[in-house]
C-alpha cells in the first residue's frame, strides 16, 4: 500500500543488532545455556539499575508476574482485590487467578487511571486485602503518590501493574522505585520487548522477592524440596539474551517514541482532537498515543479514513473489564461512575514506535487533517 504506516513495526532494529544477538545465540547454544544462568543474572541486574528498585524477579510473562506478585502479597481464595476497570484484561485475569475476587474501580477521564474517590470509597468499604492500579498509556495517575500514601494509610498494599510504563519518570525518578510492589512485561510490542513472552517482578522488599522467587520456581526451597506450591513462570535465558541486547539500546528507543509522542500532543489538538497526556510530574515513555474522540460518528470517520489509507491504529482498550462476557461470574463489585466506560469508547491509538521517521509522522497527521476537515 502506498504511503502506509504501521500501528506499530517491531523490525526496526538498530545496526549491528541481529549480529550480536546470532553471536550471542551461537555461544549459549554450545554451552546449553538455557535456563537460569549469567544471562538472568545479568538481566536482574541491569534491571534493577534502570528501574531503580533493589530487587528484580525475571519470570515467563507479565500476567504470572502479577500471579506471582499478588500470591507474594497473599491474595488467596476469597480475598477482594480492587482492580482498575479499564486495563488488560490480564490484570483482572491475574486476581481470578489466584483464587480472589475482583471488585472493578471507575477509570479518571483526566489520565486514564482508575478514580481517587472510587479507590477511597472501595478502601473503606470493600474490606480488600490489596489493590491494583495499572500504569497503562506509558504514564500514571496524577495522583500516584496519593494513591501510594492512601493505601498504606488504610494497610492495604498496593501492586503497581507496570506492564507498558518501562522508562516513565515520575517525580523525577523511575516509576517503579516508590511502589511497594510492581511488574513488567516484555511482550514483544512493550517498550522493553523481548523476541516473545518474559515478564519480571520489582520491589524493594526483600521477603516479597524471595517469596516471588520461589513461587516462580515451583516453590522450590532446595532442588527437591518445596515450601510452597508455585508453578514453572521462569525466564528462558535466550529471552534474557536479547533483552540484554534491547536494554543497550532502550534509552535511544524511549526518545525516540517520546518524540514522537510529543508531536502528536503538539500537533493533534491544533486540528480538533482531545490528546490525553500524562500530568508534568511524568515524564512518559511514549508508549502510545491516545486521542479521545467521545463523538462516535466523528470516531468511526476517522477510523475509516485511516483503514483507507493504510494507516494503522488501535483502541486500547475498547472495553471495561466488568463488561467482558469472561467476568461475569467473577464481579464482586464496582465502586465509582461509569466514566471508565467513555474512556473505551473514546480511545483512538495512532502509530507510535521507536525510530518512526517524520515522513511517517506528517503522513499520519495528514490523513487525520484531512478526515476532520470533511
Ligand atoms: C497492562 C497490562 N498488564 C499485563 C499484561 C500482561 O503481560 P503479558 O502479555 O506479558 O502476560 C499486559 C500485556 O499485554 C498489559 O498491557
Amino acid at each position: 500500500m502506498t504511503n502506509g504506516v504501521p500501528f506499530i513495526d517491531l523490525k526496526r532494529f538498530e545496526p549491528g543488532f541481529q549480529q550480536a544477538l546470532m553471536e550471542k545465540f551461537a555461544a549459549m547454544t554450545s554451552n546449553a545455556q538455557f535456563i537460569g544462568g549469567n544471562e538472568i543474572a545479568e538481566l536482574e541486574r541491569r534491571l534493577q539499575t534502570v528501574v531503580s528498585v533493589q530487587h528484580a524477579v525475571t519470570c515467563a510473562n507479565g500476567t504470572d508476574a502479577l500471579q506471582l506478585a499478588l500470591r507474594a502479597l497473599g491474595v488467596g481464595r476469597g480475598d477482594v482485590v480492587l482492580v482498575p476497570n479499564v486495563t488488560f484484561w490480564a490484570t483482572y485475569e491475574a486476581v481470578v487467578n489466584v483464587g480472589a475476587d475482583p471488585v472493578t474501580l471507575d477509570a479518571s477521564l483526566e489520565d486514564g487511571g482508575v478514580s481517587y474517590a472510587a479507590l477511597e470509597q472501595a478502601l473503606s468499604q470493600a474490606k480488600p486485602k490489596a489493590a491494583i492500579v495499572a500504569h497503562l498509556y506509558g504514564w500514571g495517575s496524577q495522583q500516584l503518590a496519593e494513591i501510594r500514601e492512601l493505601c498504606r494509610k488504610h494497610g492495604i498494599p498496593l501492586l503497581e501493574d507496570g506492564a507498558q510504563c518501562f522508562g516513565a519518570t515520575y517525580q523525577e525518578q523511575s516509576i517503579y522505585k516508590g511502589a511497594l510492589i510492581s511488574t513488567t512485561s516484555f511482550y514483544p510490542a512493550k517498550v522493553l520487548g523481548g523476541a516473545g513472552d518474559g515478564g519480571a517482578v520489582f520491589t524493594d522488599d526483600v521477603g516479597l522477592a524471595d517469596k516471588v522467587r520461589r513461587l516462580a520456581n515451583h516453590g522450590r526451597t532446595t532442588h527437591y524440596g518445596y515450601g510452597d506450591v508455585g508453578w514453572n513462570s521462569r525466564l528462558d535465558a535466550l529471552q534474557a539474551a536479547f533483552l540484554n541486547l534491547s536494554i543497550n539500546h532502550i534509552d535511544q528507543r524511549i526518545a525516540s517514541r517520546r518524540e514522537a509522542a510529543h508531536f502528536y500532543q503538539k500537533v493533534l489538538p491544533t486540528l480538533g482532537l482531545e490528546v490525553l497526556s500524562p500530568s508534568a510530574d511524568y515524564a512518559e515513555n511514549g508508549y502510545c498515543n491516545v486521542c479521545l474522540v467521545r463523538d462516535q460518528g466523528k470516531k468511526k470517520a476517522l477510523e475509516t479514513a485511516l483503514k483507507d489509507a493504510g494507516i494503522g491504529f488501535g483502541n486500547i482498550y475498547p472495553g471495561v473489564m466488568s463488561s467482558q462476557e469472561g467476568a461475569r461470574v467473577y464481579n464482586k463489585g464496582h465502586f465509582g461512575g461509569r466514566d471508565g466506560e467513555v474512556l473505551c469508547a473514546s480511545v483512538l491509538n495512532l502509530p507510535l514506535f521507536p525510530y518512526m521517521t517524520h515522513e511517517e509522522l506528517d503522513r499520519v497527521v495528514d490523513v487525520v487533517r484531512g478526515a476532520l476537515s470533511n
